[in-house]
């Protein structure tokens, strides 16, 4: 295992968009190991392929201390409406308000390849459509709410 480097806003990787996994074999959980070993060296809730320099459909994510790893995630339902802060570990030094769905269900694979479904609420549905939407190329910063004010 090691730690890669996370790359920062500006650089073109992180908005282009990220190709389904097919091979689930050892490379794919050597990649695995090490985002997870990332994420948690640089205390991030969730990581995407994109941001190690991998356009590679997959995320990994920790919430409420559950780790989560998922290949070729699809949201397949959501529902609701949230508006809290959100930062991203590609995005240094920010936090802003960003309106996701409350509730989200989302449909993908496993390191083996197996299908699993995870329905998530509040902060685990913003972290996994905060992740999808890496694998599309778009940053947190492209939503955020400019006018709202807490309270
Ligand atoms: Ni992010």
């Amino acid at each position: 295992m090691a730690t890669r480097n996370i790359l920062k806003i500006g650089d073109e990787t992180l908005r282009k968009i990220s190709k389904p996994v097919t091979k689930f074999d050892k490379g794919l959980w050597e990649l695995l190991d090490d985002m997870r070993e990332t994420m948690y060296k640089n205390d991030g809730a969730g990581l995407a392929g994109p941001q190690v320099g991998v356009l590679k459909r997959i995320i990994v994510m920790d919430v409420n201390n559950m780790y989560f790893e998922l290949i070729n995630p699809e949201i397949v339902e959501s529902s609701g409406e949230d508006i809290s802060k959100e930062g991203c570990l590609s995005v240094g030094g920010i936090q802003e308000y960003v309106k996701r769905p409350r509730r989200v269900t989302v449909k993908g694979q496993d390191r083996y390849g197996y299908d699993i479904t995870i329905t998530g609420e509040k902060f685990l549905a913003r972290c996994i459509c905060h992740e999808v939407d890496h694998l599309n190329g778009i940053l947190f910063v492209d939503k955020i709410e400019k006018e709202y004010k807490e309270g």
